[in-house]
């Protein structure tokens, strides 16, 4: 897999976490709330149930969100699989993730966690609708182009107009390509949840895409990665035609 070149940085952090991310590991994760719950406490078994519904109900659609429980025990998750990624992957991901949110994030009431092929997040608070300006991370090839002056407007070209696909489309997702010259093309991908309403679909994305100079100027790869929306271009194919 190419993914051993990237290195995550965290704003929210303030600082370099330099690790070598395996595919099949996590890419990031965030231990949002404060609030703790107990194991046999109804927050517990709803979240529990959460994740369960979520795990059976995502993979069909590649998107999915629901509420188990009531006023404070109340369990809010979404799940999102990147547009390309089959119906049996997605499933594998969104299970995965519920457990390893739960070894990273013990008894915490919101997290979040991020694959390359999903999202999962949860929380007791009602999220849903609004974009999440809070969890954020870059990630980058940490090499440089050969040519950033051309190569920086061409990268922000090609997202900004898979933005514009990816909200006009039902699956809030949009992959494509440019070429750079004979021997080179540059690909991207832009997706959002599917809780956002279109222009909030395009909003994340041309403020992801807006932040990119923070994390991948002048460089091979960049991913800019919220709870709500995500952006990414690299220097080869990288998603399922
Ligand atoms: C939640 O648990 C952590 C770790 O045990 C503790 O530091 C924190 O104070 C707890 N939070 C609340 C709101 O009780
Ligand atoms: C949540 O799950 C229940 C039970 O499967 C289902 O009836 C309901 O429509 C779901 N809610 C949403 C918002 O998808």
């Amino acid at each position: 897999m190419l993914c051993s070149k990237y290195f995550s940085v965290s704003f929210l952090l303030f600082s370099l976490s330099l690790h070598a991310v395996n595919c099949a590991d996590p890419l990031y994760h965030v231990c949002f709330s404060e609030e703790n719950y107990t194991a046999d406490s109804p927050y517990g078994t709803n979240l529990n149930g959460l994740l369960n519904l979520l795990s059976s109900k995502v993979p069909s659609e590649g998107f999915g969100l629901n509420s188990t429980g009531q006023g404070q025990a109340q369990a809010n998750g979404l799940a999102l699989c990147r547009g390309d990624v089959s119906e049996t992957d997605c499933e594998t991901c969104v299970i995965d993730a519920g457990k390893d949110l739960g070894d990273r994030c013990p008894y915490k009431k919101g997290a979040i966690i991020w694959y390359d092929n999903c999202l999962l997040k949860y929380s007791n608070i009602d999220f849903f609708g609004e974009i999440d300006n809070e969890n954020k991370f870059y990630m980058l090839n940490v090499e440089d182009v050969e040519n950033p002056t051309s190569f920086n407007p061409e990268v922000k070209d090609l997202l900004s107009r898979l933005s514009n696909e990816a909200y006009a489309n039902p699956k809030f997702y949009a992959t494509g390509d440019l070429n750079l010259d004979s021997s080179s093309k540059l690909y991207g991908l832009a997706q959002c949840t599917r809780d956002l309403s279109g222009l909030d679909c395009k909003n994340c994305l041309d403020t992801a895409i807006s932040e990119l100079p923070n994390c991948c100027d002048g460089k091979r790869g960049g991913r800019v990665v919220g709870g709500s929306c995500n952006v990414r271009y690299e220097l080869y194919p990288f998603v399922d035609a």
